[in-house]
């Protein structure tokens, strides 16, 4: 969850270092550090809490002229948000940031007899202490010694005192990419760091060694020898990681959202059919399958919510959604019949990575719907479904989520045409239906300031609730979560007939219910369950097909989609939903894109 970066070169390190940290603090934004070869080629620390603007103060007077250093943005786990606890940590003659969690702490603490030594309460100075107690002045062997020591993940970035304008670093399930420029090496946690400065890049592979100079970046395997990595190209330009003009990062990428889509799905088109050779997927993963289970966590899990109320009626299959962090528990009946359907934007998530492998272990082939190319998820899965929304900053997903349900519609027609379920005319009608989706969402982009008004009297209230039936229930267990992500108000998704069974005690005046009726098959009953709200004083904000006939007075305000086939509304939905809660957001006066006690890509289980 942290970001990292280090840089070696010609370039002023601070620049390199402190510009990195403001494109990683969506990773983690509760303290920040550098650490660095002075003048003097002794290793000096500045870290504090809060933001990185606040590091930047001090930094003031680090000088240009030093050229090799690591920083580091925090999202806490091992010990409170204190100054102590940021990082880098230095211990002897190491300076360490980490990614990641060592979960046999305690047990090197008292091994090492580090209980004296110990300035902070994390994990990673630990991991600093025990490292310092095994160098001998030769970086790559006793980095080699750590790691068989280690239990959990990590992407360590150090530098040894004794070895100026040199950093080595090495990872276990936490990213780590790197790349050697002609501005010098860099290494990072995510692209977003690298792309100012190179559109090559390397994935560290886990449990290799590298060692970066300002003149090239060199690879050690397990066994220390040097060894060549897989060279990837960036596939987005710098100027998606920036704001281009948009007030937040959140606002910027719903605006991506039609383009996003476009690049997921015209790609994957053949003959107007969806087809995935190009993606090295074969019919037969489709047609073999007798069961799905689709794997993920939040947003993600949502879009996999949308994907199985759509494939288990019409596959006539059975398929099951299970959030990641729970699917070991429910020691899954799955086998070489069943395909599961792993998703996840930033291919790191660690619970949706351990329902990965335990996917696997069992005998299931695994297809993941992923946004970062090269990432831990995608590379393990046994097929990979790239999305390409380009990179995510805000931490509130929104584009990677339509992407992610681009890729279940393509996925979804393709296996009804080789099961059977579906004719090539079905499936052109369906793809076509697919695509009406795009202007639909650009549709309700120039819709905002009027959902901004409707939004206005949410703001001041603690709660809200989002109820749909069928479809219209799976699409707002997102927006409910996206409003209390980033506006900080408590929201609950109900399929609408439930309320009655017991929610329905706390609709009161004016509590605000979102509700969804965009699915003709089961408008009227939305509409009762709406009426009974409404009659105990609820404010209702009702979102319905452009030509759905909703009487007058029946909601206090009504949001229009265009009139799409039941099946796609989620596309214009999408958009609403994540437009009430931006504006919910920047009317409260939060954070947007940072909100309290989260960050992007969540590395611990
Ligand atoms: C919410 C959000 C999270 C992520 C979840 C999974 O806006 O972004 O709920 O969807 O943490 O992350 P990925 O998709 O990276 O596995």
């Amino acid at each position: 969850m942290c970001g990292i970066i280090g840089y070696t070169g010609p370039l002023s390190a601070k620049r390199v270092l402190l510009d990195g940290l403001s494109q990683l603090e969506y990773r983690g934004y509760d303290s920040s550090g550098i650490g660095f070869f002075d003048s003097d080629f002794s290793v000096k620390v500045i870290k504090t809490t809060g933001k990185v603007a606040r590091l930047k103060e001090l930094c003031r007077d680090v000088p240009e002229e030093v050229h090799c250093g690591l920083g580091h943005t925090r999202w806490a786990t091992h010990g409170g948000v204190t100054q102590e606890n940021s990082h880098p940590h230095q211990a002897g003659r190491v300076t360490l940031i980490h990614n990641g969690i060592i979960e046999n702490c305690h047990q090197l603490t008292t091994d090492y007899h580090l209980e004296g030594k110990l300035r902070s309460q994390t994990d990673s100075e630990v991991a600093a202490w025990v490292l310092d107690a095994l160098y001998d002045g030769e970086p790559l062997s006793s980095i080699r010694r750590l790691i068989p020591l280690l239990k959990g993940s990590y992407g360590f970035c150090i530098l040894f005192s004794d070895h100026p304008g040199e950093i080595y670093a090495v990872r276990n399930v936490s990213p780590l990419v790197a790349a050697y420029t002609r501005s010098g090496s860099v290494i990072a946690s995510d692209l977003t760091a690298l792309i100012p400065y190179t559109r090559s890049y390397t994935v560290v592979p886990e449990g290799f060694v590298v060692k970066l100079t300002p003149y090239r970046m060199t690879f050690y395997d397990e066994e220390g020898n040097q060894t060549n990595a897989e060279t990837m190209e960036v596939n987005w330009d710098t100027d998606s990681a920036r704001k281009n003009g948009f007030p937040h990062f959140m606002l910027k990428e719903i605006h991506e959202q039609p383009e996003a889509l476009k690049n997921t799905i015209l790609p994957r088109l053949t003959q107007g059919l969806p087809d995935f050779k190009a993606d090295g997927i074969g019919d037969e993963l489709f047609r073999e399958c007798s069961r799905i289970r689709i794997v993920a966590c939040g947003t993600a899990m949502h879009a996999g919510m949308v994907g199985r109320a759509l494939m288990e009626p019409l596959l006539r299959i059975p398929v099951q959604v299970s959030v990641a962090s729970e699917f070991r528990y429910e020691d899954p009946v799955i086998g070489e019949d069943t395909l599961t359907i792993v998703i996840s934007q930033s291919g790191e998530t660690i619970d949706t990575l351990a329902a990965l492998r335990l996917a696997r272990e069992r005998g299931s082939r695994v297809l993941s719907i992923v946004n970062v190319k090269g990432s831990t998820i995608a590379r393990e899965s046994d097929y990979v479904l790239y999305t390409h929304a380009g990179p995510e900053i805000a931490v509130a997903s929104t584009k990677a989520y339509s992407v992610q349900l681009a890729a279940l519609y393509l996925l979804l027609c393709r296996m009804a045409l080789v099961r059977g379920k579906m004719t090539r005319e079905e499936g052109k009608e369906f793809v076509k239906d697919l695509l009406d989706a795009v202007p639909a969402m650009d549709a309700m982009i120039g819709q905002s300031d009027v959902i901004k008004t409707v939004v206005r009297p949410v703001v001041s209230r603690q709660d809200a609730f989002f109820i749909g039936r069928n479809l219209d229930y799976a699409f707002s267990l997102e927006g409910a979560l996206k409003l209390k992500e980033i506006s900080y108000i408590h929201a609950d998704a109900y399929a609408a007939g439930e309320l009655k069974h017991g929610t329905i005690a706390l609709i009161a005046d004016q509590v605000p219910v979102i509700a969804l009726a965009t699915q003709d098959s089961v408008f009227s009953k939305t509409i009762s369950n709406v009426r009974e709200v409404k009659a105990r004083g609820a404010y209702v904000i009702l979102i319905a097909k452009e030509s759905a006939p909703v009487e007058t007075g029946a909601a206090d305000a009504v949001i229009r989609i265009p009139d799409l086939h039941d099946r796609f509304t989620v596309f214009p939905i999408a958009v609403v939903l994540q437009l009430i809660a931006y504006h919910a957001s920047v009317l409260k006066g939060v954070d947007v894109d940072q909100p309290r006690n989260l960050a992007k890509s969540v590395t611990v289980e």
